[in-house]
């Protein structure tokens, strides 16, 4: 599968091209599983749909290599099904970040003051020389253009802590491409797929702003 690109599909699907055991880092932002709506009424794909998004990760472990990350943002609320997923998948749990929000993004029981994702391993992965902090801290984006856009200063510290330059980071749940923009920045493949044609739109479009910025603080020859 070509590497630096954006694929619009089913990421259960589209995986299936991918070379098993091909992919250095996972990074992803699955939907939450709880009917998620927001103030403007904007929804997610399949985030009532269970199997369509635990079913990802099926793929997810077959293309990881061996002894590799995949780090996944997830929700409360469906804890239980995750994790048995990734369990039942061979993903042992090696980590666990926390986000911590200076504002409330909703309010229930308590007020929704964090985000959070599990390191998951596949095999044994060397542990980092220098590993990241379990607690870093939250930048809100807007959500202009997708309804949980995550800021890509969320995503850096883990492409950078879990990869190396050269390495492919792929993000089967890619909404407006965060992931992919940090893994670019800072010299890594990414591959991007979502079901939605116009994120992979906007993603495209940001990589493409990004590379334009790129290539011109390269100096010029002499
Ligand atoms: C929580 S959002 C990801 C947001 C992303 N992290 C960002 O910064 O914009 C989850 C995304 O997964 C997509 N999605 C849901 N089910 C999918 C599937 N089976 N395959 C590919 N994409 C899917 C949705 O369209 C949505 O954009």
């Amino acid at each position: 599968m070509r590497t630096n690109q954006f694929i619009c599909g089913d990421a259960a699907h589209v995986l299936k091209d991918a070379p098993n055991e091909s992919v250095d880092l996972v990074v992803t932002d699955p939907p939450y599983l709880v009917k998620y709506k927001d103030r403007l009424g904007r929804t997610l794909a399949n985030d009532d749909n269970p199997d369509a998004v635990l079913s990802v990760f099926d793929e997810i472990y077959r293309i990881l290599k061996p002894s590799s990350y995949c780090i996944s943002f997830y929700g409360w609320n469906a804890v239980a099904e995750f994790a048995e997923r990734w369990k039942s998948l061979g993903f042992a749990t090696v980590g666990h970040i926390v986000w911590v929000k200076s504002y409330a993004s909703r309010q229930g029981h308590t007020r929704y003051r964090h985000e959070s994702a599990f390191v998951l391993a596949k095999g044994w992965p060397q542990k980092p020389q220098n590993p990241i902090p379990d607690v870093l801290p939250w930048e809100y984006t807007g959500n202009k253009h997708h309804p949980t856009e995550k800021a890509v200063s969320v995503i850096e510290p883990l492409i950078k802590g879990f990869s190396k330059p050269g390495d492919v980071v792929v993000d089967p749940f890619s909404g407006s491409g965060s992931t992919s923009v940090a893994a670019a920045l800072h010299g890594r493949d990414y591959i991007g797929i979502d079901v939605e044609e116009r994120y992979c739109a906007h993603a495209r479009e940001r990589i493409a702003r990004l590379r334009q910025m790129q290539s011109e603080e390269l100096p010029t020859a002499a």
